[in-house]
């Protein structure tokens, strides 16, 4: 299913941020109980820096699957500049958004630091394919498909944002599961917002170990899934 043509309003979610929501898929890019509340607390609280802490780095490889409106991305650089960690972010989209979608002043009105906000604009205006550097963060976005996704390069943390399983089943299926779990180093983090029992025994089936972990407002719960050492 192509999801460049369905029709998309942006819509504010309970913390004040904004999201975008698909009428068709009744779907939206991330909680309406907070977005940022969500991407903050999902990704990099029990993501990136669960994986920092348990290694302790200051360094770390990401990959998202899912851009959207690059909130995660965005949220990940602010936090790479606070802690003044050392970054390789990369970021995979198969229907990017137009800058009419993201309505960029409606978006950056929301999101904090507004001191960063050059690279929420950025991170829309540069390059496929080509590695951005600022500031210790290296950041690369690409346009393709996950599901045929290949690459040698290795990453310790994945931010796994897909739409909803009843919106894109496909990418909660161990097919595309084990496209996750290849593309993790021994130790890595798979981290989603999603809590469903057929996903959480697809991520066992493949080997991780898997938690359930409290979720963020509106979700009683969420996973997280470490590739053995
Ligand atoms: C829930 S949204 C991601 C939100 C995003 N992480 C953000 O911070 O705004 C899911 C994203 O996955 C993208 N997507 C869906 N299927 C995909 C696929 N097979 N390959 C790559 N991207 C895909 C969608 O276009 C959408 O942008």
């Amino acid at each position: 299913m192509s999801i460049k043509n369905l029709t998309k309003k942006n819509i504010t979610t309970a913390d004040g941020s904004t999201t975008i929501y698909i009428e068709e898929l009744r779907e939206t890019y991330h909680s309406k109980y907070g977005a940022i509340t969500e991407s903050d607390y999902v990704y990099i609280k029990k993501g990136l820096v669960y994986w920092l802490e348990k290694n302790n780095k200051s360094s770390s490889s990401i990959f998202e699957m899912g851009l959207g409106t690059g909130l995660n991305a965005y949220l990940t650089y602010v936090f790479s500049q606070e802690r003044k960690l050392d970054c390789n972010y990369t970021s995979i989209e198969n229907f990017p958004l137009t800058p009419n979608n993201l309505n960029l002043v409606l978006f950056k009105a929301s999101i904090p630091s507004e001191e960063h906000h050059h690279f929420f604009d950025h991170l829309h205006q540069c390059s496929w394919e080509e590695l951005q550097t600022l500031h210790h963060f290296n950041f690369k976005k690409i346009k393709q498909d996950f599901m045929t996704f290949e690459t040698k390069q290795r990453y310790d943390v994945m931010y796994y944002d897909a739409f909803g399983y009843h919106a894109q089943s496909d990418l909660w299926q161990e097919e595309a599961l084990k496209i996750s779990y290849d593309l993790l180093r021994p130790g890595g983090v798979w981290v989603s917002y999603c809590a469903k029992g057929v996903v959480r025994r697809a991520l066992q089936n493949i080997g991780f170990i898997v938690e359930r972990l409290e979720g963020p407002p509106g979700k009683r719960e969420m996973l997280r899934a470490v590739k053995e050492v």
